[in-house]
Formats: C-alpha cells, sequence, structure tokens
C-alpha cells in the first residue's frame, strides 16, 4: 500500500504572468521546462505533445491564449489566436472547449481590460480541473474498491490533467486504500504508459508492471487483470468513448473476460453536440512515428503506415463514466447528458 501522499510533477506552471510547460517529449531521460508568449508556441508545444493529455491540452490552451490577449487585445486578434489554439489537435475536446471559455470571457468586455479578464478564465479552468481530478479519484476509487490489478493505457496521470490526474488518480486513491499493482500498457507509438505512467508510477510509491500493448488482453482473458481503467478525449452525448488507440482493443477484452473497463475524465471531456462516436475527428499523425522505435528507425524510411492516434470505444462495452460530477453506469445518452446538465432531446422518430 503506498503511505502518505503522493508526490506527482506538474505538467505546467502557472505564476500569473508566464506558462511553462515540462516537455513530455523528452521524459522520462531529461526534464527540461520551456516557456511559452503566446499561442502560436503554445498551439506547437500541443501540437508536438510537449503537453498532451485531454485536460492539460486545454488548460495550456487557455493560458496561451491569455497570454497572446496581453499583448493583442483587438477583436480580430483574439479570434484568430483562439482559432490557432483550437487547430492544434483534433480529437481532445478539452482544447476547444478551453479557448471558447477564454475567448468568451475576454471578448465580452472592453479590449483594455481583456489581459486581466482572461488570465481570470484561465485560471479558474485550471482550478475546475484540478478540483475535478481530486473528485474524480473518490468516486472512481470507490467503485473499483477490492480491483488490485488495475490495467491502464497511455498517460492519465498529473502530466494529462488537473490535479492527480483522472484515471491514473483512481488508481492513485485506491493505492492509499489497499495493495494495488497497476498494468500500464506501453501504448505504441509514443509510448506515454512506459515513458510518462511509469515515471510517474515509481515517483508515487506503487506497483507496477509495465506490458506490451499487445500482451493485455491474454493477461485479461487470464484472469490476471481485475479492472480496467482509461482517461478520454471526447466523450459523445451517446457516451461513446474516444481515447488513445489501443483502448477500444482493451476494451473488447474486458468485455470478453467479464470485468469492468471503466472511462474516467472530466466533464469537460464530454462533448454533448455530436451524437455519437462516428462523428468524432481522429486525429491521423505522421508515418515516422510508427517507422521508430526508440529513436531507432524499424522499417524502410519510406514504408506506409497508419498512425491514428485515438480509437472510439461504442458505449455499450464502458462499464461506467466516472466524473467529478458522478458515474454514469450504464453509459447512455440519458445517463451522459445529466452529468453535462444538457437537456435529452427527443429520441429521433422512426
Ligand atoms: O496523444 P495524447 O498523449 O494526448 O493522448 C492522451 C490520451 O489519450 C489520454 O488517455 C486522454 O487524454 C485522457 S487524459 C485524462
Amino acid at each position: 500500500m503506498a503511505t502518505g501522499g503522493p508526490t506527482m510533477t506538474p505538467a505546467l506552471t502557472w505564476d500569473g504572468r508566464s506558462l511553462r510547460l515540462l516537455d513530455q517529449t523528452l521524459l522520462p531521460g531529461e526534464e527540461t521546462w520551456i516557456d511559452c508568449h503566446g499561442a502560436a508556441d503554445t498551439a506547437a508545444a500541443i501540437a508536438r505533445l510537449a503537453v498532451r493529455g485531454a485536460p492539460n491540452i486545454g488548460i495550456a490552451a487557455a493560458y496561451g491564449l491569455a497570454r497572446e490577449i496581453e499583448r493583442a487585445p483587438a477583436d480580430d486578434a483574439v479570434r484568430a489566436a483562439a482559432s490557432v489554439l483550437r487547430a492544434a489537435r483534433p480529437t481532445a475536446v478539452n482544447l476547444a472547449w478551453a479557448v471558447d471559455r477564454v475567448q468568451a470571457a475576454a471578448l465580452a468586455v472592453a479590449p483594455g481590460e481583456r489581459a486581466a479578464v482572461a488570465r481570470h478564465e484561465a485560471e479558474t479552468i485550471h482550478a475546475g480541473e484540478d478540483a475535478a481530478s481530486a473528485a474524480i479519484a473518490l468516486l472512481g476509487a470507490d467503485l473499483l474498491a477490492g480491483s488490485r490489478r488495475i490495467l491502464t493505457h497511455c498517460n492519465t496521470g498529473a502530466l494529462a490533467c488537473g490535479g492527480t490526474g483522472s484515471a491514473l488518480a483512481v488508481a492513485i486513491e485506491l493505492a492509499q486504500r489497499d495493495d494495488i499493482t497497476v498494468l500500464a500498457c506501453e501504448t505504441r507509438p509514443l509510448l506515454q504508459g512506459a515513458r510518462l505512467t511509469i515515471w510517474e508510477l515509481r515517483r508515487a510509491g506503487i506497483d507496477h508492471e509495465l506490458l506490451v500493448d499487445g500482451a493485455a488482453a491474454g493477461l485479461i482473458r487470464r484472469g490476471e487483470v481485475d479492472a480496467v481503467i482509461v482517461g478520454c478525449d471526447r466523450v459523445a452525448a451517446n457516451g461513446d468513448v474516444a481515447n488513445k488507440v489501443g483502448t477500444y482493443a482493451h476494451a473488447l477484452a474486458a468485455r470478453a473476460a467479464g470485468i469492468p473497463f471503466v472511462v474516467a475524465g472530466p466533464t469537460s471531456t464530454i462533448d454533448a453536440s455530436i451524437a455519437g462516436g462516428e462523428e468524432i475527428v481522429i486525429e491521423e499523425r505522421d508515418m515516422d512515428e510508427v517507422r521508430h522505435a526508440g529513436g531507432a528507425l524499424l522499417t524502410g524510411a519510406d514504408t506506409p503506415c497508419r498512425n491514428p492516434a485515438f480509437d472510439v470505444t461504442p458505449a455499450e462495452l464502458v462499464t461506467a463514466l466516472v466524473t467529478e460530477r458522478g458515474i454514469a453506469s450504464p453509459v447512455t445518452r440519458e445517463s451522459v447528458l445529466a452529468l453535462t446538465g444538457a437537456a435529452v432531446p427527443a429520441e429521433p422518430r422512426a
């Protein structure tokens, strides 16, 4: 059992004026911090995954826009900067959600007041995501009480979210209560599990084992996993979940074995404007990410590859969606929209 509170390194710092990001592309080998001064450099850091994870992409973009507004508070400049940030990555809805909030707050006041208002809105978003993480940790740990071998995918700790994370925050809370082992999938091609989740688990003093992604289904089938918990990048109104590529395979394996497949994330990740997962834009990244591993070229430099960064798990495979506002289970349009406070539209007529 882990004792004492976990030691987590935040992905970004904000001192009221300046934004610094821990360059996650260099972890775990090197802890290098980069300064971001506005929209363009923050968007570039998001696009190359120096900062990543749906909630932290939103928080970084909010601060990046606030910094830009200090220099250029005119209407057109604010809208242009917001567009640059929104375009940095397509799948995580938290990015557009946070940028829209800062833009709306800024444009609602006179240009001379915009910098202060934008900073305040970004800080409010950040504080809200920190609080969401804390609530998710407690709710998720209550839900998974008794599960001791927890499998997870990608990275969902403090490097990805406010507070101590989303899915990983649940595992960290469980580890304060019980002896657990976290089985972390390496998460090809960029190895967020191997590089980042293991780094965070070591620092938090939580027992862990690293798996290649392809090992997960077999271990689940052999009864070596009690529950799977992952984060999310966008949840459609019907509860379909986009998350790091490979998540869907874990959900299928969990369903076949009859173990819980739980998704954790703040309500900022729910996109009530889209009906189902087929509408989620899946980011396709550079083929070179697939051609390389550990810095070495694996194959021909021009080998054709597919590199979708995310996949969609249908709601019927998700046992529970854990948010700061409560748990949707079963995951249905009604239970998901109840978490957002959005009205449940009438079913279309047959
Ligand atoms: O491409 P990444 O590293 O930004 O992908 C991150 C994930 O898929 C996480 O699981 C997701 O953002 C949830 S973090 C709470």
